[in-house]
């Protein structure tokens, strides 16, 4: 019997789960900068709660989530979207009785049942970020640079920012109203995708790829705004501009969930087949109240790890070297191997990166699987070096080597590291 991942999940091997590490690490760092903190909620909630915060007629709750019932006979969902649940974490913990917003982070899993190719998965991973409590322009525009701000630390060329306003329920709805009347006469000719979505949610048709040329003259959302909204957008275009973050208004920017209000974003990049968007966000200021907590308003992106990852590497990105061994214990003879354990043990608890042979391999063997792993040192422990308490050490890039006391072995080593130069002989 062989067994397969599942469609639409991935294995990150080493070699590539560096690359992962130093994606998230850029993510954590950022989050240091923006002073946002990290939350940790659960892969799986009530479905109610996506079916509430993400929104009855959207893709993800009709067709895309994972559902079962749990033996208890409740209706559970894998989270296929980090929001929700960190909004439902926000009101359940009464984090609005801080005196401070929240300003939190995530990087984990989600689950949604797409069909799966290059960029789209069942299993992927977001980071993502949510500011609670405040309904300041000021806070999309720190958003939206942030996650810039991501692209470009991780080293990502080319990504383009694209922002939009939706408005508030009221203004969308009136919307709507003008829309409907515009895709009406036209709506034979339309795709089946849009005739669906004229029904349930007409915004989301001006979205569509396939019939895009004959949205020409369709009317902007952002004539339809009040003055509140347009207020807002505003302010958030002149933060834009002070930070010095480009972007460009794309008034048919919709996004794929239902919460949104105000200020709608995504992060648009070229690479990965007819996917371009590779993150995206906005404001939803009814969904803390939706969800049953205080009305609070919110802000918050999310980016999609495996598309930026894809990304990296169709650029170019070279393979971040895995993790520095320091030393590569080699004991030769029945008294040094007694003695290896205790001493790897030492040398690791001294918090030294140490690796030794498990595999009965000849000496020369070891100094070759030594030097393939790029550790720094080989101690090398003979029956010689053991009746005189010492060890060899051999520094590995300069071929040099030198006995030092056994007593003290990691402060030594320690020394030599820091020194930068290895080993230097007396007639140095
Ligand atoms: P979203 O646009 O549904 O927003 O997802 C954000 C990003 O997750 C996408 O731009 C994409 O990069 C990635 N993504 C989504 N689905 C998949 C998939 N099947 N395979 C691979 N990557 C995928 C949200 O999820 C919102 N919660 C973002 C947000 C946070 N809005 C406010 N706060």
């Amino acid at each position: 019997m062989k067994f397969q991942k599942p469609p639409g999940t991935q294995d990150v091997l080493p070699g590539s789960a560096e690359l992962w590490q130093f994606v998230e690490q850029t993510a954590r760092e950022l989050c240091r900068r923006y002073h946002y903190r990290e939350i940790r909620t659960p892969m799986f909630e009530s479905t109610e709660l996506f079916q509430r915060g993400v929104g009855e007629t959207t893709d993800i709750v009709e067709k895309e989530m994972y559902t079962f019932e749990d033996r208890g006979g409740r209706s559970m969902t894998l989270r296929p979207e980090g929001t929700a649940g960190v909004v439902r974490a926000y009101v359940e913990n009464k984090l609005y009785g801080e005196p401070d917003i929240a300003k939190l982070y995530y990087i984990g899993p989600m689950f949604r049942y797409e069909r799966a190719q290059a960029g789209r998965y069942r299993q992927f991973h977001q980071f993502g970020v949510e500011a609670i409590g405040s309904a300041d322009p000021a806070l999309d525009a720190e958003v939206i640079a942030l996650g810039y701000s991501f692209y470009k630390a991780v080293g990502l060329k080319d990504v383009a920012v694209e922002i939009n306003s939706v408005g508030t329920p009221q203004v969308r709805a009136a919307f709507r109203e003008k829309l409907l009347d515009f895709l009406t006469p036209m709506k034979e000719s339309l795709c089946k995708d849009c005739q669906s979505r004229m029904e349930r949610n007409p915004l989301r048709v001006l979205d569509c790829k396939v019939d895009q040329a004959k949205f020409e003259g369709a009317p902007s959302i952002l004539d339809s705004l009040d003055e509140e909204c347009s207020a807002h957008f505003a302010r958030v275009r002149e933060c834009l501009d002070a930070m010095k973050i480009p972007y460009s208004i794309n008034p048919r920017l919709v996004r794929g969930l239902d919460y949104y209000t105000h200020t709608a974003f995504e992060y648009k990049a070229q690479g990965i087949g007819s996917i371009d968007t590779v993150g995206g966000g906005g404001r939803y200021n009814g969904l803390v109240a939706d969800i049953g907590g205080e009305d609070r308003p919110g802000v918050g992106l999310g980016i999609g790890l495996e598309r930026t990852l894809l990304l990296l590497e169709k650029q170019g990105a070279g393979p971040v070297s895995g993790p520095a061994v320091d030393v590569y214990f080699i004991a030769m003879g029945e008294r040094a191997e007694r003695e290896a354990p205790g001493i790897v043990q030492r040398l690791r608890e001294a918090g030294l990166a140490v690796e030794r042979d498990y595999q009965g391999r000849k000496t020369k063997a070891q100094f070759k699987a030594a030097d393939r792993i790029g550790a720094r040192f080989a101690a090398i422990l003979g029956d010689e070096e053991l009746d005189k308490s010492e060890i060899a050490l051999k520094d590995l890039a300069s071929q040099e080597q030198r006995n030092v006391p056994l007593a003290g072995l990691a402060d030594s080593i320690r020394n030599l590291i820091t020194t930068e130069k290895g080993i230097v002989t007396n007639d140095a």
